[in-house]
């Protein structure tokens, strides 16, 4: 029987064992996934040993990511360029091996709910610079956006965002950070507008964003995925924008590590969708 198992701290809100659980029964497979909750400074120790716990692998999830990271043996270029890990196997040669699938999630997604996003070319609004941004603008940079326009409360963060990708990416300027004050005015620019804060989470204020100057194409996606319909995800509907929820990306970040443990490659398909949003409370 293979086991892989998340670790976070804490780790008890992780929807990953539902994903993993459910692709489980469905290819009747030998195996299991379970939540194993790892306090801060214990993570690399913990990831160091998993042979020995008796795990093929493992996700990772806050504060870990850097720490896992660190503690893989071989690591690729998208953890590198995020800066971050959160998807580990171990080789046959018993290399820990770390990827981050948080860039392939959110780009899988958007290609499949919004096909349509970058077909003007036109600048996508990054809003936020912590470490979910960096992901994201990773895989932006994979998938061809044309230009960024990063917006953060803080706009130091955003500065050093853009030293990171500035030297990744062929065109010289392709993050532009825009100050705060003027994110209502760059969304009249974008075609996709990006929301990677985890404002408009359940508990938390809403994003404060004037979607009046979106243009008509344009897509608003949102990572956060609990409740699934964000306000901002409402007033795009509303203004009849296309949507992008952050369920699709945690389904979609979850294929990867699925595929290296167990060896099959798993599906997001509505049936999991709605599986995992039921424990949402949402549909
Ligand atoms: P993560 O690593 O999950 O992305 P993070 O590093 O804590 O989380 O980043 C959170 C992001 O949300 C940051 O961009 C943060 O802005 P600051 O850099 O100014 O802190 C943003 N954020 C959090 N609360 C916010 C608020 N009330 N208004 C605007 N931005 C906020």
């Amino acid at each position: 029987m293979k086991r892989a198992c998340v670790i976070g701290w804490p780790v008890e809100h992780s929807r990953s064992p539902l994903i993993h659980n459910y692709w489980l029964k469905l290819h009747g497979i030998d195996g299991s996934y379970e939540k194993q909750a790892v306090p801060p400074g214990e993570a690399e120790a913990f990831l160091r040993s998993l042979a020995e716990r008796g795990y093929v692998g493992a996700n990772v999830t806050l504060p870990h990511k850097l720490a896992a990271l660190k503690s893989a043996d071989i690591a690729d270029e998208a953890a590198y360029a995020i800066g971050a890990a959160n998807t580990l196997w171990l080789d046959q040669a018993g290399r820990l091996n770390a990827t981050n699938t948080d860039a392939i999630g959110f780009m899988t997604n958007l290609e499949a709910e919004a096909p349509r996003w970058n077909v003007g070319r036109l600048p996508v609004l990054v809003i936020g610079a912590g470490g979910a941004a960096r992901a994201i603008l990773y895989g932006l940079l994979k998938g061809g956006a044309a230009k960024i326009l990063l917006a953060n409360r803080t706009r130091d963060k955003a500065e050093t965002l853009t030293g990171y990708f500035g030297p990744m990416s062929e065109t010289r300027d392709w993050i532009e950070v825009v100050d705060w004050k003027e994110r209502n005015r760059a969304v009249s620019d974008c075609g996709l507008l990006v929301n990677t804060t985890s404002l408009g989470m359940a508990g938390q204020a809403p994003l404060d964003i004037d979607l009046a100057g979106l243009p008509a194409d344009a897509v608003v996606a949102d990572i956060v995925y609990a409740p699934l319909v964000t306000p901002l995800l409402t007033a795009a509907k509303n203004r009849g924008r296309t949507t992008v929820d952050g369920l699709g990306m945690l389904l979609h970040q979850a294929v990867p590590g699925f595929e290296r443990w167990f060896g099959v490659r798993p599906e997001v398909t509505p049936e999991l969708r709605a599986h995992v949003a039921s424990s949402l409370g949402d549909k």
